[in-house]
């Protein structure tokens, strides 16, 4: 019986794990005091007679002496007498700096957009990015046979649903779902299925703005859109608007910038113009209005939508979209992070 029970405690023995000063401190505290099923087993065999008691405690003897071997093995790797002999820490070293990262470009100039428009009382809404054909084309008065819809340049995910094309989109869902006064940015990832190059991508971000109350003229649309502009780049900023046609607005318009590269002067990015496209914009068309149940005989808006990999090119000069989406970290880590 005593038999048994030392070979139950020897396995116990041998499958307990030393790894650490504490697990060291557990085996003692559990096999080595007086405590211990060791010392147990001791108390127990004083009632057994003669030789069987001799043998008994033989038994016994082992079983305390294989513990005590091995928290002899194991003190010497995990005791603090051990740790002693170790270099000393030295706690006036300077820590070495935490890698945070930085934000990425896209974000940092989408950041400042909404920051901007903020201080003009504009809000952020959200959509998805599988629409239905109303959000992405009916609403905003595509007609049927509008080549924005053809299958060159839309992901179709289904008959019904396509990836959006623009933000546009969740203009339609806030007038859906709000009665103005609505001053709002819509900013996300649009798709489009176009050849990868320096300037084009099948995927890019917009910042789309809609303002929509009683009375709200185009003067109201070029003031905002140029304090804005003053704001983003500089002060010496020169705007100028061009005749332009989109579905959902009547009149449409595309808005340039002196160049920021060359200053006006001419270079490749403006292709020797001075200027360069920054978005497109327009009084919303009234039916579109009316498509999303807003009384055009009470309320008149703006809406504009520009293109953020745009924005942030011209702002740092950088001349390939592809690099936004590389992750390589030698680009990212050059903008620093903001505060
Ligand atoms: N949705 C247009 C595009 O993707 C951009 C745009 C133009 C948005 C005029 C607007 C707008 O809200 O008024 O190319």
């Amino acid at each position: 019986m005593v038999q048994d029970k030392c070979k139950e405690l020897n396995k116990d023995i041998n499958l307990f794990t030393i790894d650490s000063a504490e697990s060291l401190e557990n085996f003692r505290l559990k096999y080595l005091t007086k405590k211990s099923p060791i010392q147990d087993l001791f108390n127990l065999i004083k009632d057994i007679a003669g030789d069987e008691r001799k043998q008994a405690g033989q038994y016994i003897n082992e079983v305390k002496q294989q513990a005590e071997a091995k928290f002899e093995q194991h003190k010497e790797l995990y005791t603090k007498s051990n740790i002693k002999n170790q270099p000393v820490f030295d706690y006036s070293l300077s820590h070495n700096a935490v890698n945070t990262g930085s934000r990425h470009p896209l974000q940092i100039t989408l950041n400042s957009i909404v920051q901007l428009f903020s201080k003009l009382g504009f809000t952020v809404s959200n959509g998805p990015e599988i629409e239905n054909d109303w959000h992405n084309f009916s609403a905003l008065n595509f007609p049927a046979e509008h080549p924005a819809r053809d299958m060159q340049d839309t992901f179709f995910v289904n008959a019904e649903h396509a990836l959006r094309t623009h933000t546009s989109s969740v203009q339609v869902r806030l007038m859906e779902s709000t009665q103005p006064p609505i001053r709002s940015l819509m900013p996300g990832r649009v798709y489009r299925n176009e050849a990868i190059s320096a300037r084009a991508n099948c995927f890019f971000h917009q910042v789309e703005g809609l303002y929509i109350d009683r009375d709200v003229s185009f003067a109201d649309l070029k003031y905002t859109l140029y304090e804005f502009v003053k704001q983003f780049f500089n002060n010496d900023v020169k705007v100028r608007f061009r005749p332009s046609y989109f579905p959902f607005t009547e009149p449409s318009a595309e808005m340039d910038i002196s160049c920021q590269i060359c200053k006006g002067s001419g270079c490749n990015v403006c292709k020797q113009s001075g200027w360069v496209e920054i978005l497109g914009c327009g009084m919303v068309d009234s039916q579109v209005l009316t498509n999303c149940k807003i009384d055009e005989q009470i309320y008149s808006g703006f809406a504009f939508g520009m293109g953020i990999e745009r924005l942030t090119m011209l702002q740092y000069g950088i001349n390939d979209l592809r690099i936004f989406f590389d992750n390589d970290i030698r680009f990212l880590k050059q903008f620093v992070p903001e505060n």
